[in-house]
């Protein structure tokens, strides 16, 4: 059986982070692509990585450069490529550069490997896997974004430190578009079973609440000069694990809803089952009425994004 192929577009800081991830779980090999003037930084990066498989004792192979026919035939693509926030952008700020860049890169990718699955990492999240699925025509099954698994990394973080507990045993969602409206969702959140407002007052989740609505800015500050990167590349690691796996874990992702939530033609973060076939299901929370307020705010956030690509004519 021959071994699963996975190609990383962008090389940066996510993109690398992410193929030595891939690696070191050796779950597949791996190409790492990036711009021309950038062909033998990308080749050093992943010639780097090949030198470390003896010591993590994986047995993939890495190779990286900037030509496209390295990528032929991937099982899945993770599409980083574009331009990260600075101190004091949106993701929002990033459309018209990322846009360019994503339209590009899709079409590259999807002539070579059609029958592939993509997750795009790219920011402004939502609009640029919305243009994915028009660019490359695939179903919705195989074109998904990372940003749930993050979010919720970063809740899942924030809660066990409050608690001194470990972050295994925080269990949660974030839902929403990956945007400073997205809606953790403190009901469904439990400590080894136990429900959190059994164990914190509504203020210290508050503050939870807020600080990861804004985890993404909070690093962009402290870092000066670009965005997260291990968080974000551990999150999509986890998704193409699930995939290559065929594990159907239960991860929210960004997705084309087609009627869930009574939506359609929106793609915005929900839980989803991932398995060999991409995203296999979309699962319905049901949701009380704060809860559907604020998703509905941050799904009128995402929608002003998409009709703003739409606008600019993509
Ligand atoms: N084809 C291939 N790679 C490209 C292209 C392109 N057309 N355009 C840009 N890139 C590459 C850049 O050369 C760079 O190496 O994408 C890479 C992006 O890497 P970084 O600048 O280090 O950015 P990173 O922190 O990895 O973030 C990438 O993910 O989290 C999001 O908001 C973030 O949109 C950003 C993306």
């Amino acid at each position: 059986m021959a071994r699963k192929k996975v190609s990383v577009v962008g090389s940066g800081f996510v993109g690398s982070t992410l193929g030595h991830i891939l690696i070191c779980k050796e779950l597949a090999d791996v190409v790492l692509v990036d711009i021309e003037s950038l062909k033998s930084k990308t080749k050093g990066k992943a010639l780097d990585m090949a030198e470390s498989t003896p010591v993590h004792g994986s047995s993939v192979k890495v190779i990286g450069g900037s030509d496209y026919s390295d990528t032929i035939n991937s099982d899945v693509v993770v599409i980083t490529a574009g331009i990260p926030r600075r101190p004091g952008m949106t993701r929002e700020d990033l459309i018209s550069t990322n846009a360019d860049i994503t339209k590009k890169v899709t079409e590259e990718i999807v002539s070579r490997s059609p029958d592939s699955i993509l997750i795009y990492v790219t920011n402004p999240l939502d609009a640029i896997v919305y243009l994915g699925h028009k660019i490359s025509g695939f179903p919705r099954n195989r074109v998904i974004g990372q940003a749930g698994v993050l979010d919720t990394a970063r809740y899942r973080y924030f809660v066990a430190e409050a608690l001194g507990v470990s972050v295994r045993d925080v269990q949660a969602m974030v839902l929403g578009g990956h945007g400073d409206d997205m809606v953790p969702l403190t009901r469904h959140t439990s400590i080894g079973g136990v429900p959190m407002d059994q164990l914190l007052d509504k203020d210290i989740i508050d503050g939870i609440v807020e600080r990861t609505r804004k985890g993404g800015g909070e690093i962009v500050g402290l870092l000066e000069d670009g965005s997260a990167y291990y968080a974000p590349a551990a999150s999509v690691a986890e998704m193409v694990e699930s995939i290559l796996k065929d594990q159907k874990r239960v991860l929210p992702v960004t997705a084309l809803l087609q009627g869930e939530y009574g939506l359609e033609n929106m793609f915005i973060g929900v839980p989803t089952v991932l398995g060999e076939n991409g995203l296999e299901r979309v699962i319905e929370v049901d949701l009380d009425d704060s809860e559907k307020s604020m998703f509905d705010k941050s799904v009128e956030s995402v929608r002003f994004t998409l009709e703003t690509l739409d606008k600019m004519g993509y």
